[in-house]
C-alpha cells in the first residue's frame, strides 16, 4: 500500500544515512522479525549486507529449503548458511534438562555465529530484528523468569559491531506489513512464533536424531492438515511434541511399543496467556491417523487440553 511503502522509503533512506558504504551483518532464524529487517536492509544497502543463518538441525521439515530459497535464491543476498547440525547434536548427547538444553544450544549458536563472523572482514555493523514490543517488554524486566527464552537476537555483549534496529518503532503487524511489500513470501510473513531452541525443546528429555525426525514428521501433517482445514490464520500457535514416553499398542494383530506424540494448539494474544484451541474432532482424526500410520515408531496421539496458566505453551 501507499503508507507501506512511504514507511518503507523512510526506512531506507535511514538506513542509508546510517550505514554510508560500510557493511552490516544479520543473524537471519528465518521467524518474521529477522526476515523482515535482512529484506528491509537489503533494499537499502543490497550487498553491503551479509546474512548468516545457523542450521543447528531443530528446525521445522522444509524450514532450511524455504529460508535459503528465499534469501539466496530470490533475493540474491550475501548468504551464508551454516550447517551445524552434528554440532549442536554432540553437545546435546545425553542431556535432559530443559534450561541445560536451552543453555547450551543458546550458547552454541553464539559460538557458531561468532566463528563465522570472524572469518568476514570489515563489518561495521550487526542488524537486529527488535521490534517495539520486546522494547516495551524488557521495559518491565522485574517478572520472574520461568524459562530463559533464547532467540536470535541474544548475541553476545561484547561484539565489536554497532547495532541497526530498523524495527524497533514497528509493531507485529506492521512488520508483517513491510516485509510482504519487500517481496517477502507468505510462509515467511505469517510465520507462527517458533521458540530459539527449536524442536531441541519439543523433543522432552534426551534429543536424538530418531526423535527430531519423528517430531518433525508429526508436525509437519499437522501443519499440513490444520492448513487444509482453513485454520492456519485462526490459530495462533500449533505444533507436535515427542513426550518421552513410549507405550503398548496394537498394529497389524501385533503388539507395538512405540512413541506417543503430543499435539498442541492454542489461541493468543502475545504467548503470555494462551486457551487451548477446540479444533474440530474431525480434523484431529484425519492429523491422528495420518500420524500413526505415516511416522515410524508412533502408536499413539494425545491432545494437549491445558491453558496457559497452568500451562507454558512449550512443553519444556
Ligand atoms: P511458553 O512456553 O513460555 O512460550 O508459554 C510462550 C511463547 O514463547 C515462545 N518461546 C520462545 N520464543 N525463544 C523464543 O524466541 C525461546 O526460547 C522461547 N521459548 C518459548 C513459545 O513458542 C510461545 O510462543
Amino acid at each position: 500500500s501507499w503508507s507501506m511503502q512511504t514507511l518503507i522509503e523512510i526506512e531506507v533512506e535511514k538506513i542509508r544515512s546510517q550505514v554510508g558504504d560500510r557493511k552490516v551483518l544479520c543473524a537471519l532464524s528465518g521467524g518474521v522479525d529477522s526476515s523482515v529487517v535482512a529484506a528491509l536492509i537489503h533494499r537499502a544497502i543490497g550487498d553491503q549486507l551479509t546474512c548468516i543463518f545457523v542450521d543447528h538441525g531443530l528446525l521445522r521439515k522444509f524450514e532450511v529449503e524455504s529460508v535459503v530459497d528465499t534469501f539466496s535464491n530470490q533475493f540474491h543476498m550475501n548468504f551464508i548458511k551454516v550447517d551445524a547440525r552434528t554440532r549442536f547434536l554432540d553437545k546435546l548427547k545425553g542431556v535432559t534438562d530443559p534450561e541445560q538444553k536451552r543453555k547450551i544450544i543458546g550458547n552454541e549458536f553464539i559460538y557458531v555465529f561468532d566463528e563465522e563472523s570472524a572469518k568476514l572482514e570489515g563489518i561495521d555493523f550487526l542488524a537486529q530484528g527488535t521490534i517495539y514490543a520486546d522494547i516495551i517488554e524488557s521495559g518491565t524486566a522485574t517478572k520472574e523468569v520461568i524459562k530463559s527464552h533464547h532467540n536470535v537476537g541474544g548475541l553476545p555483549e561484547d561484539m565489536e559491531f554497532e547495532l541497526i534496529e530498523p524495527l524497533k518503532a514497528l509493531f507485529k503487524d506492521e512488520v508483517r506489513a513491510v516485509g510482504a511489500e519487500l517481496g517477502l513470501p507468505s510462509e515467511i510473513v505469517h510465520r507462527q512464533p517458533f521458540p530459539g531452541p527449536g524442536l531441541g525443546v519439543r523433543v522432552l528429555g534426551e534429543i536424538t536424531e530418531e526423535k527430531l525426525d519423528i517430531v518433525r514428521e508429526a508436525d509437519w501433517i499437522l501443519r499440513d492438515e490444520i492448513a487444509k482445514a482453513g485454520l492456519d490464520r485462526e490459530i495462533w500457535q500449533y505444533f507436535a511434541i515427542l513426550p518421552d514416553i513410549r507405550s503398548v499398542g496394537v498394529r497389524n494383530e501385533k503388539r507395538s511399543y512405540d512413541y506417543a506424540v503430543g499435539l498442541r494448539a492454542v489461541h493468543s494474544v502475545d504467548g503470555m496467556t494462551a486457551d487451548w484451541a477446540r479444533i474440530p474432532w474431525d480434523i484431529l482424526e484425519k492429523i491422528s491417523t495420518r500420524i500413526t500410520t505415516e511416522v515410524d515408531h508412533v502408536n499413539r496421539v494425545v491432545y494437549d487440553i491445558t491453558g496457559k496458566p497452568p500451562g507454558t505453551i512449550e512443553w519444556e
